[in-house]
């Protein structure tokens, strides 16, 4: 099982890139099922989860073209297969977003249940419950969701909690039902925005992405398009912990800073130094960092996905900071392994209560891919050698994570 070794080196200085965002990528290659033409995506980043996407579409019976290193081109108007098969579906929980597309366009899909993984049970019930409404018959029986419609309705639907997921999954279902679908309580992170863009880019008509209440007017078809995905906040949010975390100072290029202010916010509140300019932002502490209390919540709020990387920090930070999360049930595997490195985490339910001390090396495992990265995060700043394992998990989520970190100053192998 391959690891990362990662020695204490110092502060990180120098300038990274950040790549396209792997939750915007990934519906968004999901839609290029609904084209009757050829999609041309830029800024895909490298990842595994993207290359388990690809071969699901390529299963379908779409084609997928890599053009360059992080673009490609897809044409799906060969669509002959429905389903996924578990194998390969069972690697990507995205892979359930293929369902919307293949609803709306070819009235059949049967898709495994994506199981639980390690940060939660992960049900779809928002997004068969989108589809029903949307006049789709739907069951569930050997581990699969088959849904089936003659035509797909307009529908007016109320997500009982704004899942990202389902905003999508019935988002890019209603583009091409007869008549209007208003989708209310629906999720507003960035990743929903640039979906919304690309299928309007290929002649859906979407209005209300990013705020709670998104409109669809069914269209006859959609046509093909070119589009570069946005920036990944979660991975800039993760260089910016890593500056932080060792005390050191880092540009970061390709960022949407309007998408970084919850996790800017916070940062500037505990004393690091975010200074913005166009799409780059410099992250840097000149003074001594100080606890802070936080709860994650969708967006706008602090995000989810940055949650076990505050906590690395804050296990370093002198003070008590108390951090809760309320997206996901069980997102805080990660605390057991800081404390191996000498945390002192206590958790409680949703909150794990941090008092700040100094991190010492240790053998830990990753469990999901931010605990991972926030694992290796801990181990540029902590006392002697530390190793994670299940690096699969962070090459999941995160484009040459090793290399990125080097070029920045830090000592991590990938063995
Ligand atoms: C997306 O997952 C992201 N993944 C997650 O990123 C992210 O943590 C999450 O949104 C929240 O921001 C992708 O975009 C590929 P949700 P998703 O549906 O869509 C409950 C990462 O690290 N829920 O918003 O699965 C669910 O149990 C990953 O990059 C239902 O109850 O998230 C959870 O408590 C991890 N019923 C909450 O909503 C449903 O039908 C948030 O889930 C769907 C969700």
């Amino acid at each position: 099982m391959s690891k990362y070794i990662v020695k204490n080196n110092g502060a990180l200085h120098g300038t990274v890139r950040i790549s396209g965002a792997k939750n915007a990528a990934l519906p968004i290659m999901a839609a290029a099922l609904l084209s009757d033409g050829v999609c041309v995506l830029d800024d895909i980043p490298d990842l595994r989860d993207v290359s388990n996407m690809i071969d699901i579409i390529n299963h379908l019976g779409g084609s997928v073209k890599q053009l360059h290193k992080n673009s490609y081109e897809f044409f799906c108007g060969n669509i002959n297969d429905f389903s996924a098969p578990y194998e390969t579906a069972n690697k990507l929980r995205a892979s359930f977003l293929v369902m919307g597309p293949l609803i709306a366009k070819y009235g059949y899909t049967k898709i495994p249940l994506p199981g639980g993984c390690p940060i939660g049970s992960r049900p779809v019930d928002l997004h068969l419950k989108g589809f029903a409404a949307l006049g789709a018959d739907v069951s569930l029986e050997h581990g699969y969701a088959e849904v089936k419609a003659k035509r797909l309705h307009g529908a007016n639907i109320y997500l009982d909690f704004p899942s990202v997921g389902a905003t999508e999954n019935i988002m890019m279902a209603a583009c091409l039902a007869d008549g209007q679908t208003v989708i209310a309580n629906s999720a507003v992170e960035p990743e929903i925005v640039d979906l919304a863009n690309f299928l309007n880019l290929m002649g859906a008509e979407i209005t209300g992405a990013g705020t709670d209440s998104i409109k669809i007017s069914g269209v006859k078809s959609l046509l093909g398009g070119n589009y570069t995905i946005i920036p990944d906040r979660i991975e800039a949010g993760t260089f910016m912990i890593a500056a932080a975390i060792t005390g050191g100072k880092v540009r970061l290029e390709n960022v949407v800073c309007d998408h970084l202010k919850p996790l800017s916010a916070k940062l500037r509140e505990i004393g690091i130094k975010a200074e913005e300019g166009g799409s780059s932002v410099t992250v840097s502490c000149e003074n001594p960092l100080h606890s802070c209390d936080i709860k994650t919540l969708p967006f706008p709020g602090f995000p989810t996905d940055m949650q076990a990387q505050l906590c690395a920090l804050m296990s370093t930070v002198s003070g008590t900071s108390i951090i809760t999360e309320t997206v996901f049930e069980n997102r805080f595997m990660h605390i057991g392994e800081l404390q191996r490195m000498g945390a002192k985490i206590k958790l409680d339910g949703r909150t794990a209560v941090i008092d700040g001390t100094s991190l010492t090396g240790a053998e830990v495992r990753a469990t999901d891919l931010r605990a991972g990265a926030a694992l290796c995060l801990a181990g540029l700043c902590a006392d002697g050698v530390t190793s994670v394992s299940g690096t699969e998990y962070v090459e999941r989520g995160y484009e040459d994570f090793a290399g990125k970190l080097t070029s920045l100053g830090a000592d991590i192998q990938l063995t």
